[in-house]
């Protein structure tokens, strides 16, 4: 990104959605080794919205526990703290941008889309035995963040990238580097920071186009972008453009995942997909 550019995204960054101050304060009483299931559920409690979408989701068949699950603190206790911190950030997400109706349908498709790389990245995760999936599950949610943030803060550049990307059937990410000289992925940045978000979600979201350069991260850079090229695949929602991105060669080696597990993970994607997007879109 050139400086004169970078310096007209950033003179709207003030613009920029910030997360519900809740969702702030659970997330950091997420990060301190000392909180206690029951002092996390206190504060969510305090938001009824909050713990209805919760205790909807627990019980939901995304998660196939055999028993109802009536209260704050026994959904805490069953999902633990990571998997209760990615779908708060997942609801907020949701509702801090589906406000803009103005481009409804596209904004629906793209949040498949989003959701979509989500569950695919939470998959694979479980395939390969990571163990911070829910980690995995946010950065697919929020990979293409910047694409949202360009459609609602500069809606005339964004209307030409999609021109370009339809006239030339090119990815949105290289119209947008030839037409504004920056892309989602550098808007993405931005906003994952001033959201403070952990540096690996950060990075991921800032490199999933180039994952070689996500330096420590760039395992779970590739992971994500497994996930988007399986939801194309997939037909799931559309991240805006029609062109298979070609998956890291090296990345994918470096995954060590066997060609046969592609198949299985794309069933579970679907099934999974399914079950969560009743509960968390266009509600
Ligand atoms: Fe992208
Ligand atoms: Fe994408």
């Amino acid at each position: 990104m050139s400086p004169v550019d970078l310096k007209r995204v950033i003179r709207r960054l003030d613009d920029l959605p910030t997360l519900p101050r809740t969702v702030l304060r659970i997330t950091e009483l997420i990060n301190n080794p000392m909180t206690s299931a029951r002092d996390l559920a206190k504060v969510i409690s305090d938001d009824q919205v909050l713990t209805a979408k919760l205790l909807k989701l627990v019980n939901s068949s995304f998660y196939g526990f055999p028993q109802r699950i009536s209260t704050v603190t026994g959904a805490i206790v069953l999902l633990g703290f990571d998997a209760i911190k990615s779908l708060l950030l997942t609801t907020s997400v949701f509702d801090i941008f589906s406000k803009d109706k103005k481009e409804k349908a596209r904004q629906e498709d793209f949040w498949d889309h989003s959701l979509g790389c989500a569950v695919g990245a939470k998959v694979i995760g479980n395939y390969l035995r990571y163990d911070r999936v829910e980690e995995l599950f946010v950065s697919g949610l929020l990979h293409d963040i910047g694409k949202i943030v360009e459609m609602m803060f500069v809606p005339d550049d964004f209307a030409r990238v999609v021109s370009m990307v339809e006239a030339d059937n090119i990815l949105m990410v290289d119209a947008e580097e030839s037409l504004l000289g920056y892309t989602h992925a550098e808007v993405g940045r931005l906003l994952a920071e001033r959201w403070n978000l952990p540096a690996k979600l950060v990075n991921i979201i800032a490199h999933h186009h180039q994952p070689d350069l996500a330096g420590i991260f760039s395992q779970e850079a590739i992971i994500v972008q497994l996930a988007d090229i399986l939801c194309r695949a997939m037909n799931i929602g559309s991240g805006g453009d029609n062109l298979m991105p070609q998956l890291n060669k090296d990345g994918w080696e470096s995954l060590q995942l066997d060609v046969s597990a592609i198949e299985p993970i794309m069933i579970d994607m679907e099934r999974e997909f399914d079950d969560i997007s009743l509960f968390i879109t266009h509600s």
